[in-house]
């Protein structure tokens, strides 16, 4: 085999192809991208970039240089248009193509966009890449009042970034409570208290209906008769899978690219990994589509891995985090149903862990300022560890004694 094509430069992408040198792939890596920049880690683009404490370029895994001195074809500016299965071939803009042994797909998945009456013409901004991040950050200027669409993580960390430049921040959220994708109603109600107290203003419950844009000024109008004004709106209301490449090459993309615990789609020569994959998850015993970095970063090391002939089956325990001001919110696994999770800490001191139990063992949780009870957490997961409810409750309990089952 001589020849991989990786298209899609973010972060799954850029590990796919550092890992195939990592193991020794001594063939062609070419890395297509269709942004201007070289792979980049996005967390930051709502955080410390978005804020202005730090800069773009600080968020490149990779300079121009090392992708180079790493054997890694990086093509910037250039976007795959078609895939010829039969001919082992991906045909670019512009109309020249590429051979490949194994084409690795790592499209990612894009903000779904904010349509309704008067939405073309309204200053509506999105978070995903570099250049949203800095067009947005030009408008949280001081005195701006920021309606931000959508109480998910995008959301909520676009709120925070806006009151801390000094800007209003009004958040609008479809369902009855924040994070309602992520987490469950005791994480919604912390956050938004935290929110509350640092001056957004949370309406839930509301569906944007229209948008009324003047020079200076925009409102949404809800169908429940709400008005909401301000200056600027932030739409953070999920993402779409960028699938369209695979489904138009014939592949299962109901849901992101079906691939296996192996990476693998329904052709033997290609694999998919990152956001935009529909997977088989062993640890969860179903398919699941993840928007996590934990999920983009080791879903395309298993692919290259893969492709250098050492297949290990993909079964990480998903995981993903967010900051909001002195807030680090992180979850793990996937709770089945948000009922009656086992409390650890203390909701009123800033510093606690719901704990996701199914059949005595626990599923998933999640951690508000309590990353040393995610650590262990992980390792009861993974062990499928059985634990005592009043035992994890037991703050004066070192977690880590729960490590030997009870
Ligand atoms: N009006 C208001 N709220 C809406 C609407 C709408 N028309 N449509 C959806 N929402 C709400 C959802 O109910 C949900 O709470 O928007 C929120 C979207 O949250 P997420 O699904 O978490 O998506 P988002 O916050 O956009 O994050 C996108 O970026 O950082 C990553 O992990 C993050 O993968 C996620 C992605």
């Amino acid at each position: 085999m001589n020849q991989v094509v990786i298209v899609g430069a973010g972060q799954a992408g850029c590990w796919a192809a550092k890992t195939l040198r990592q193991y020794d792939y001594a063939g062609k890596v070419i890395l297509l991208g269709e942004e201007a920049y070289p792979p980049y880690d996005r967390p930051p683009l709502s955080k410390t970039v978005l804020v202005g404490d730090a800069e773009p370029s600080s968020t490149w895994y990779l300079s121009l240089d090392e992708l180079a001195g790493l054997g890694i074809d990086f093509r910037p500016n250039l976007k795959a248009q078609e895939i010829d299965r039969r001919a082992c071939q991906v045909t670019l803009e512009g109309g020249a193509s590429l051979n490949y042994d194994r084409l690795i797909l790592t499209t990612g998945a894009r903000p779904r966009e904010l349509t309704v009456p008067g939405s073309v013409d309204a200053p509506i901004y999105y978070l995903r890449g570099i250049d949203d991040c800095l067009a947005l950050r030009a408008v949280l200027r001081p005195g701006n009042r920021i309606i931000v669409v959508g109480g998910g993580l995008i959301g909520l960390e676009v709120a925070a970034a806006a009151r801390k430049l000094g800007c209003e921040a009004v958040v609008v959220e479809v369902a009855d409570r924040v994070l309602a994708r992520v987490a469950g109603p005791e994480v919604s109600r912390y956050v938004t208290n935290m929110h509350r107290d640092h001056g957004v203003e949370i309406i839930a419950g509301v569906m944007p209906e229209k948008i009324e844009s003047g020079a200076r000024a925009c409102r949404i109008i809800c169908k429940d008769g709400t008005v909401v004004e301000g200056n600027a709106i932030v739409a953070g209301i999920g993402v779409i899978p960028n699938s369209e490449l695979a489904a138009n090459a014939g592949l299962n993309t109901e849901g992101g690219i079906w691939v296996d615990e192996f990476t693998r789609t329904e052709d033997e020569s290609i694999h998919a990994a990152g956001d935009v994959t529909n997977h088989i998850n062993l640890r969860l015993g179903r398919r699941v589509r993840l928007e996590t970095w934990q999920n983009a970063q080791n879903q395309a090391i298993a692919a290259a891995k893969v492709i250098c002939g050492r297949e290990e089956p993909y079964t990480d325990t998903p995981w993903g985090w967010s900051d909001q001001y002195d807030c680090n919110l992180q979850m793990l696994g996937i709770p089945e149903t948000f009922d009656e999770p086992v409390l650890r800490g203390k909701p009123e001191e800033g510093s606690f862990s719901l704990y996701y139990l199914r059949e005595g063992k626990v599923s998933a949780m999640a951690a508000i300022n309590a990353v040393r009870d995610v650590a262990v957490s992980r390792r009861l997961i993974a062990g499928n560890i059985a634990v005592d409810a009043s035992r994890l409750a037991d703050t004066a309990e070192p977690m880590k004694t729960l490590l030997a089952a009870s």
